[in-house]
């Protein structure tokens, strides 16, 4: 076997125990000029656990996204730090592979090459052993009869399932999702949580999911990071105790409803803050949700 294989081989079978986790340590980012800096997020401090799925709910344009950009690596903390596995993060690398809301597949690849495009650039996976990864991904993800087809001829629950299969090929240390079921009609999402939670009990990758929906928040997460209006703050974090596998039929214990009620207390009274901040837009996306 090739050495290249064998490492990709070799690094498969450690990610496997899902031993990665992530530390924010005090981490504070601002955007805009010197003189009218906006801070974003303030001294915050987070763990994503070895093997957890832990999920971040908050109000909207609370930060969120600008946490995932900085353990992705695309943005840098203007102070405080970010540790991936005790290893400071200084930029992108694929240990950690986001998967956004919007589509990033390339329009003019089919499914399959879109999953192999990675691999392929870098060329760590070759051959046979590239062919046979990205065949046993179009399985797992449901697309291997549409590994022909191009973006557009996928439905938007497809593209998602193809993204994460061209996220997984890379074998990443932790999976960050940011809002990937954003937009979806409520059929397909409902599907695509179910289908995203087999993925993850299956192998339990440290994953990092973001999402403003609470329902959903509770169907995946082992702990819900609840956050304060910007700039971002841990407001609470929840365990969810909730047996695994998962079944939609446990949003409607006693347990959930508890959690529920608890995470929309927080999330309402942040969005308050945010509406009397004169952030209405902010507040009527949230607080419409609350009334779900
Ligand atoms: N690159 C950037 N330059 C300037 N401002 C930015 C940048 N990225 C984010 N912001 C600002 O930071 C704040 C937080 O944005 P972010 O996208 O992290 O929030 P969010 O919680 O993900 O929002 P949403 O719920 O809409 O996805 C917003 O006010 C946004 O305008
Ligand atoms: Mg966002």
């Amino acid at each position: 076997m090739a050495q290249d294989t064998l490492n990709h081989v070799k690094e498969t079978t450690a990610s496997k125990a899902g031993q990665s986790k992530v530390e924010f340590r005090h981490v504070s980012k601002a955007y805009g000029d010197e003189w009218d800096l906006e801070p974003v997020i303030e001294n915050l401090s987070v763990d994503v656990l070895p093997g957890e799925l832990t999920v971040i709910v908050g109000p909207s344009g609370c930060g969120k996204s600008t946490i995932v950009n900085l353990i992705a690596g695309f943005e840098k903390p203007d102070s405080g730090k970010i540790l991936l596995d005790d290893s400071l993060v200084t930029g992108p690398a694929r240990d950690r592979m986001v998967v956004f809301q919007e589509s990033a597949l390339i329009p003019w690849q089919t499914t399959y090459q879109n999953i192999v495009f990675g691999p392929k650039l870098r060329g760590d996976l070759k051959g046979n052993a590239l062919r046979a990864e990205a065949e046993r991904l179009l399985v797992k993800v449901g697309l291997s009869e549409f590994k022909n087809k191009y973006p557009l001829q996928l439905s938007g629950g497809m593209q998602r399932r193809a993204e994460l299969a061209r996220a997984l090929i890379n074998n990443p240390r932790i999976m960050i999702m940011d809002e990937p079921f954003r937009g979806l009609d409520a059929m397909s999402r409902g599907l695509m949580q179910e289908f995203f939670l087999r993925l993850f009990e299956e192998n339990r990758r440290t994953n990092l999911f973001v999402t403003s929906e609470i329902d959903e928040a509770i169907f995946l997460a082992d702990r819900i990071v609840v956050l304060s209006n910007r700039p971002a703050q841990v407001r609470e974090v929840i365990e969810v105790n909730l047996p695994r596998p998962r079944d939609y039929k446990m949003l409607s214990s006693p347990e959930a409803y508890e959690i529920k009620r608890e995470a929309m207390a927080i999330l309402h009274e942040e969005a308050m803050k945010s509406f009397k901040s004169g952030a209405g837009a902010d507040f009527a996306e949230t607080y419409g949700k609350a009334g779900n």
